[in-house]
């Protein structure tokens, strides 16, 4: 299927829950109030891959980006690593809660892909 429905209801706050996309792994996260100000706060400077967290999603309460570690590929772990967002076990790579790379070998932020809000509790993907 090019496209996925995710209804938001089924997804706690504070929790990451994974779809399967496109043959990708693909990660919606219910943020917490604490997690979208840290997000919203971060400063540019300290940022690999700069980008402001208002430009990484349409609603502050939900991050939709893909589960490939832009290092090599490999899946991180979400509510996981030093910024607890995501970690990868692969070879360290260690996002924040808004996908953004923050250390170790990973180049990029995760990636964003084209989403649309249907209603408020549902979101398509693709
Ligand atoms: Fe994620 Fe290497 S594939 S750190």
């Amino acid at each position: 299927l090019s496209k996925i429905e995710v209804k938001l209801a089924d997804i706690p706050e504070g929790r990451n829950m994974t779809f399967k996309w496109r043959g990708k792994p693909l990660f919606v996260r219910h943020r917490t109030e604490k997690e979208i100000a840290t997000e919203e706060g971060v400063n540019l400077g300290e940022l690999r891959d700069p980008q402001h967290d208002k430009d990484r999603v349409q609603n502050p309460k939900w991050v939709i980006v893909l589960g490939v570690c832009t290092h090599l590929g490999c899946v991180p772990i979400a509510n996981a690593g030093d910024y607890g967002g995501y970690y990868c076990p692969c070879h360290g790579s260690h996002y924040d809660a808004s996908g953004r790379i923050r250390k170790g070998p990973a180049p990029l932020n995760l990636e964003v892909p084209f989403y649309e809000f249907v209603d408020e509790d549902t979101v398509v993907v693709g």
